[in-house]
């Protein structure tokens, strides 16, 4: 098996992962009858303690979807200078929440608190985007 941690796209699946796939249980998710992600929802959800889990098939739509539920358009998201929502997913945070980035110089993609702390725009000053993520 090839591993290559440039992305997690580059890594092909090998013969017994791709066996699970052609025999795994398989429904409409939709009405919630699709076994293996029920399965892996209740996994999830129990994982970190909710009541529910929701499955997205690509980082992108989860992270688009999480960023459309946090914030309202005009607002202002906090995130490192290296992060995915920033320099890639076709610039979707304007499209599709209206929201803009305020850049944080972490190390190496993690930020500390207190960085966050310092980037979060003064709720009562009504210039500046209302930071809400
Ligand atoms: C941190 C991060 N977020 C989101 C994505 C996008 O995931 P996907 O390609 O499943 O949309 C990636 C992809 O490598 C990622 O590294």
């Amino acid at each position: 098996m090839e591993i290559n941690l440039i992305s997690d796209t580059v890594t092909k699946p090998t013969s017994g992962m791709l066996k699970a796939m052609m025999s795994a249980k398989v429904g409409d998710d939709v009405f919630k009858e699709d076994p293996s992600v029920n399965a892996l929802e209740e996994k999830v959800a129990a994982l970190f303690g909710m009541d529910s889990a929701l499955f997205f098939p690509s980082g992108t739509m989860a992270n688009q979807t999480a960023i459309k539920i946090h914030t309202n358009p005009g607002d202002q998201l906090i995130c490192d200078k290296y992060a995915h929502v920033y320099n890639y997913e076709g610039g979707g945070v304007s499209f599709n929440s209206g929201v803009s980035c305020k850049l944080v110089d972490g190390h190496r993609g993690m930020m500390k608190a207190s960085q966050v702390e310092a980037a979060i725009n003064p709720p009562d000053f009504y210039h500046s985007p209302l930071t809400s993520l």
